[in-house]
């Protein structure tokens, strides 16, 4: 019996070491639900996932396919019952092409099948993506979001009957998530079971029809979406004695800006052929967002106003004495760049976390410097704290799970008050809690006086953080919103209608 059936998992629980993963998860899967997988960062979502597909073995507990007691040894004994998982750190070979890719996974599910027959099903769902990809490409050269899309068409080229989505939207931008979940819809009518974990809870609320809620490694709620609410489900995963809070207004922008309050100006800055020129002002205080789909010049933008890619135009100008940047080393001085793809840009494997967290200070991936380490560790404690991650600051960051680690990073903009902070898709991962937490500092750091230039895949975190958001399209500035325009629809209809720019 696969898994169209009903699976179970009952009791699991899961150590590594003196870390509890899983304390007593439990999880009901009926065939073709659309069934997600609530939790903060750290829950435990991530490893009732590995036990689901085989990765790792429980400790405790059982796992049940049609009321009878399996054990999956492996991800083979899982794929056998037709569970198959996209996952939050990617299965895929870098070094090895798009196709070969593919060709493995079936392979490796139904062994000898042929190769034609493998090019034609991914190319295929990369249609129904969107995705347009050279399958002879090696995937290591492919940019984030067509990792993240690769792995859901590897995933579904193995024809599973119980697709498992861990974040596999996080890295997506806002057509791109539609197409999956448009393909998905329609693999759902056709019985496809789904298992998904998201922290956009506006994905949570359009596409589940079953939540399940899993806190500390345990699972407090498994309820049907038509029987509950957006903010009862937070307050769920937070837990009783965390009020859930609504989050602070965003101030009203006052007049353009003036010198005597700069926080930067950019002027004509470009990167040919993917950033046009652009000319931007942000004042001391103000959060400004870069609007738009995903790869449309935004990354490229925060990049070269940091000097980590050096721009070939323009100019960047910091404070209000105008402090012209110019060189990566002037850009540190001034300027706090965090990304949230921190597989790419961000972590220091094999280092802890205190030294991730200070890695501009103690000069990791830079020029070296003597500080006081136990100073700066005992200051990592407090700062963990406060993004409420629980964490040895000896740890290394990889044992963190993938949004801990991404809170961790954000920490560092605890660690002082920069003239400009650039910020590339930083909650990326990050639960709805912790998120809230993170609007709360930065709009902390804008209050203190620094200018915040913010890129966003997610919506809400624009619109509830911005005070103006620039539209991108192709390189280029093509609206500014603000004031009343700062809605969805607007954001939205200024994204899609690049015809219309002023
Ligand atoms: N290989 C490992 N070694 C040590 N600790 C681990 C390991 N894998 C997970 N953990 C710990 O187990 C707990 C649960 O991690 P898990 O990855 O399941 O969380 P998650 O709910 O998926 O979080 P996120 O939303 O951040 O992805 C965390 O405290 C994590 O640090
Ligand atoms: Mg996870």
């Amino acid at each position: 019996m696969g898994a169209r059936g009903i699976i179970q998992l009952k009791g699991i629980a899961k150590s590594y070491g003196a870390v509890t993963a899983l304390r007593d998860a439990s999880l009901t899967l009926e065939g073709g639900e659309f069934h997600a997988l609530l939790g903060m960062n750290g829950s435990g979502k991530s490893t009732v996932i590995k036990v689901l597909s085989g990765v790792i073995r429980p400790d405790a507990g059982e796992i049940r396919c049609d009321g009878q007691a399996v054990a999956f040894a492996s991800p083979a004994d899982a794929r056998r019952r037709g569970i198959v998982v996209a996952y939050q750190d990617l299965s895929l070979i870098p070094t090895l092409s798009v196709l070969e890719n593919v060709v493995l996974a079936i392979q490796g599910s139904r062994p000898g099948s042929r190769l034609d027959l493998a090019r034609e099903r991914t190319l295929a769902l990369c249609r129904e993506l969107g995705l347009t990809l050279d399958l002879e490409a090696s995937v290591g050269a492919l940019p984030t979001p067509a990792r993240y899309q690769l792995e859901i068409v590897k995933a579904l080229a193995q024809e599973p009957d119980l697709l498992v989505l861990d974040e596999s939207t996080a890295a997506l931008d806002r057509n791109q998530v539609e197409a999956v979940f448009a393909l998905l819809r329609r693999l759902n009518a056709g019985g496809l079971g789904v298992l998904f974990v998201s922290h956009r809870m506006d994905e949570v609320m359009r596409l589940a029809t079953r939540v399940t809620v899993i806190r500390d490694g345990t699972t407090v709620a498994s309820v049907a979406l038509a029987e509950t609410t957006r903010e009862r489900l937070v307050a769920t995963l937070v837990g009783e004695d965390a009020q859930p809070r609504p989050a602070s207004p965003v101030t009203a922008s006052g007049p353009g800006p003036t010198d005597a309050d700069l926080a930067v100006e950019v002027r004509e800055l470009s990167r040919p052929p993917r950033l046009a020129p652009a000319t931007v002002r942000v004042r001391q205080g103000e959060i400004v967002g870069l609007g738009g789909l995903q790869g449309q010049g935004q990354r490229e933008f925060l990049r070269a106003v940091a000097w980590l890619d050096p721009p070939a135009t323009g100019q960047v100008r910091v404070g209000p004495r105008g402090i012209p940047i110019a060189g990566e080393r002037r850009a540190r001085a001034h300027v706090w760049y965090v990304s949230g793809d921190r597989g790419r840009e961000g972590v220091f494997p094999g280092r802890a976390v205190w030294e991730n967290v200070y890695a501009q200070e103690i000069g990791i991936g830079g020029p070296t410097r003597r500080i006081a380490e136990r100073d700066l560790r005992r200051r990592v404690i407090e700062l963990l704290r406060r993004v409420r991650v629980v964490a040895q600051p000896t740890q290394p960051i990889e044992t963190l799970s993938g949004g801990t680690q991404q809170k961790a990073l954000l920490g560092r903009l605890l660690t002082r008050t920069p003239e400009l902070v650039l910020l590339d898709d930083p909650t990326l991962g990050v639960d709805v809690h912790s998120r809230r937490e993170i609007h709360d500092i930065l709009r902390e750091l804008a209050s203190a006086g620094s200018g915040v230039l913010l890129f966003s895949t997610d919506d809400d975190e624009l619109l509830s953080l911005c005070h103006r958001i620039l539209v991108f399209f192709e390189g280029s500035i093509i609206h500014e919103l603000q004031g009343e325009q700062l809605t969805r629809e607007h954001l939205v209809r200024a994204t899609l209608s690049p015809q219309e720019a002023s």
